[in-house]
């Protein structure tokens, strides 16, 4: 059950707000830091997650890089101190403007996700007279176990330079005089919970791509296998902090890396997922004709992942103490069909104005929430 630092101050707030725990936020950026140290792979947040500035602010003063994809989420991170050099930005359609601010500041490396982004980055580099660092984004071909709308990897979906143009892909960088290419880079999927056997398959298939263009005479030096780590959304008070461990390990062990490469991963989900609870109340509970609704303050507007993915996010009631259990699905107030946060659910007999948690919201959250219906938006509650 979610417990709060500060309780009566809490009570006193308005609904609905996202409650953000900086103890445990902080706990899992030492966490990811000292795997990080200890597998000596380098680390950028996948900003996507979750832009909000006291954690970005955390994860840079920390020395973690950002993976972003969008100029605004670039922007955004160098707004917030991160040295330019520390970004790398994906997408799939990155616009020209983007791509001219970006190489303005200096980033990193871009990940270019097919032959029609690498051309258009060649022809604005020497259009501008600059010069940017290039990685390439390859579809592995390999199945993250996940959500259909969370997996990446696959021959079908849009993500990446499909293997079969690898070699095209070769001969372009050898023939951009404004492109550095820097290295390889794969992503899977999200919400990864196999983690032993999907790593071990990206992996197996990352090492032969490397090993090709290698052949072919191009060094690679950076290679970044993405992010995808899960998170425990069944049980966010004893799996709090997700096991960057076995996932850094599973990497190492099976990832053989010649001298002068590195290693980098784009953790997004598992850094800030379990950190933030959506906090409502109940506006009413309404009787139907084959099930009990619990009607909430908040819905798919602020958080859209069970209308947009089917997602469980574990719901508790903070004031249903010594009650009878009821079974429950539980609504919010906007005007579609789609907008349950969870069918079928036992909770403590609930009553109106009762204050009820949705865990594990720090990812993909507040980031996808929307002014649907002109519904005032959760504002953030820091813990501290
Ligand atoms: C290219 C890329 N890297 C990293 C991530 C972060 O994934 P996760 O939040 O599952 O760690 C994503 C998420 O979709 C992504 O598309």
């Amino acid at each position: 059950m979610l417990k709060f630092k500060n309780p009566e101050r809490v009570a006193t707030l308005e609904t609905p707000f996202w409650y953000y725990d900086m103890d445990l936020f902080r706990s899992t950026v030492d966490a990811v830091v000292a795997a990080a140290s200890k597998y000596d792979i380098k680390v950028h947040y996948s900003i996507k997650a979750n832009t909000e500035k006291r954690l970005v602010e955390v994860i840079k003063d920390r020395g973690i890089g950002i993976d972003c994809v969008s100029g605004n989420e670039v922007r955004w991170s160098i707004v917030n101190g991160v040295e330019p050099s520390g970004i790398v930005f994906a997408g799939v359609g990155k616009s020209d403007a983007e791509i001219l601010y970006a190489m303005k500041v200096g980033i990193g490396s871009f990940n270019c996700e097919s032959l029609e982004e690498l051309e258009i980055l060649e022809a604005i580099a020497a259009k501008e007279g600059l010069r940017a660092n290039v990685s390439l984004r390859i579809n592995p071909e390999v199945d993250a176990k996940t959500h259909k709308f969370i997996t990446t990897g696959l021959e079908m979906d849009k993500f990446g330079i499909p293997k079969r143009f690898m070699g095209k892909a070769v001969e372009m960088l050898k023939n951009s005089p404004h492109l550095d290419f820097k290295g390889l880079h794969f992503h899977i999927g999200s919400q990864i919970t196999d983690v032993e056997n999907v790593f071990t398959n990206e992996c197996r298939s990352a090492k032969g791509i490397i090993d090709y263009f290698e052949e072919q005479g191009l060094k690679v030096s950076t290679i970044d296998l993405g992010g995808g780590l899960g998170i425990d959304y069944h049980n966010p008070d004893s799996h709090a902090i997700p096991e960057f461990d076995l996932w850094f390990k599973t990497l190492r062990d099976n990832l053989p890396l010649r001298p002068g490469q590195e290693l980098h991963v784009e953790p997004g989900r598992s850094i800030v997922g379990q950190c933030v609870s959506l906090i409502s109340r109940v506006i009413l509970v309404k009787e139907g004709e084959k099930k009990n609704f619990v009607i909430l303050d908040t819905g798919m507007n602020d958080l859209l992942r069970p209308a947009l993915y089917g997602a469980y996010h574990k719901i508790e009631n903070l004031d249903g103490a010594g009650r009878e259990l009821r079974l429950y699905d539980i609504a919010g107030p906007i005007c579609e069909s789609a907008d349950v946060l969870a069918e079928d659910r036992v909770l403590p007999e609930t009553r109106r104005g009762d204050l009820i948690a949705i865990r594990s919201a720090g990812a993909y959250g507040s980031v996808m929430s929307s002014g649907y219906n002109m519904r005032t938006p959760a504002y953030a509650v820091f813990s501290d």
